[in-house]
């Protein structure tokens, strides 16, 4: 398998956080947001990794390099306009070629990582499976309405009325079938081509999309409380270290991480 990840668009949501920098740079516990994507995907095991950027691509590409730190190999994809998720997929497409892929929004974060949902990807052989989370604000999200059996029936994007509380998760995994479908699907209302429409013409095809609730938290950090939600949790986490140095009259107190090379002299951390 292969990964995609996208880390285009303006990051408009998170101004001015953002003004300067990439929306998927913005640091959370201290490490770009992107950064928990790459190391999930690594982690499941794929280390072909192609990046779809945008107007940020220097910042992207001086912060992620080739990846080898990573433990991956890389592939810069310049995507000339935000022109939509499913456009991201089109100009992949060179890249991914007739691999499967997981493919990862650059400003999402899911607990315990994608390793699990690979492997159930892989052992269900199914063309498309997605992520589904219980939201109280499903308007700002892709929806899914599933029948009584399970099965998925209808996405549809940032709908008015919601049918469900089921948001679609940035996180999806696609065998080489989806081409066809994003180049079925027309531009919406909001003039992009999205993957919600991708999907759902898999759907309407009588192709197996196989949706999986998850049931640890989430977060699009592209959403500025989301991204607070984030960093608390995430440091909630943290395993305090000592590894610098303290002087007799410093102190300590809860979650600290003192880190290498670190001295503390007369004061006080919490
Ligand atoms: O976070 C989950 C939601 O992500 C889903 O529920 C929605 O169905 C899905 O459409 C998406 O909605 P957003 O409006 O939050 O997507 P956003 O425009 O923020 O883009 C997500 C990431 O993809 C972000 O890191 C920027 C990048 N991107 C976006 C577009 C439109 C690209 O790289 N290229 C693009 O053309």
């Amino acid at each position: 398998m292969k990964g995609l990840v996208l880390a285009g668009g303006k990051g408009t949501r998170l101004r001015p956080l953002t003004y300067t920098s990439a929306k998927q740079l913005v640091p959370v516990a201290n490490k770009p947001v992107l950064f928990y994507a790459l190391e999930a995907i690594v982690a499941a095991g794929i280390t072909e990794i192609g990046i779809i950027v945008g107007d940020t691509r220097e910042e992207i590409k001086a912060a992620v390099g080739d990846g080898s730190r990573f433990g991956a190999e890389i592939t810069y994809i310049p995507q000339e306009a935000p022109l939509g998720l499913a456009h991201a997929v089109l100009i992949a497409e060179p890249f991914l070629g007739d691999s499967p892929f997981v493919m990862y929004l650059g400003d999402n974060l899911i607990a315990g990582g994608i390793t699990s949902l690979v492997d159930e990807y892989r052992e269900l052989g199914v063309n498309c499976e997605i992520l589904l989370a219980e939201v109280p604000n499903p308007q700002q999200f892709g929806v899914a309405e599933l029948a009584a059996d399970g099965r998925v029936v209808r996405l549809v994007e940032k709908p008015r009325e919601p049918r469900s509380n089921l948001a679609l998760v940035g996180v999806y995994m696609f065998d080489a079938r989806i081409f066809e479908s994003v180049k079925r699907i027309k531009p919406s209302p909001r003039g992009e081509l999205e993957i919600t429409d991708a999907i759902q013409d898999l759907i309407d095809r009588g192709l197996s999309v196989h949706p999986h609730t998850v049931r640890g938290w989430w977060k699009d950090t592209g959403k500025l409380e989301d991204m607070l939600e984030a960093n608390r949790i995430v440091l909630e986490k943290l395993e305090p270290a000592r590894e610098g140095e303290a002087s007799a009259d410093s102190r300590i107190e809860g979650r600290v991480t003192l880190g290498k090379g670190a001295r503390l002299s007369g004061s006080v951390v919490r």
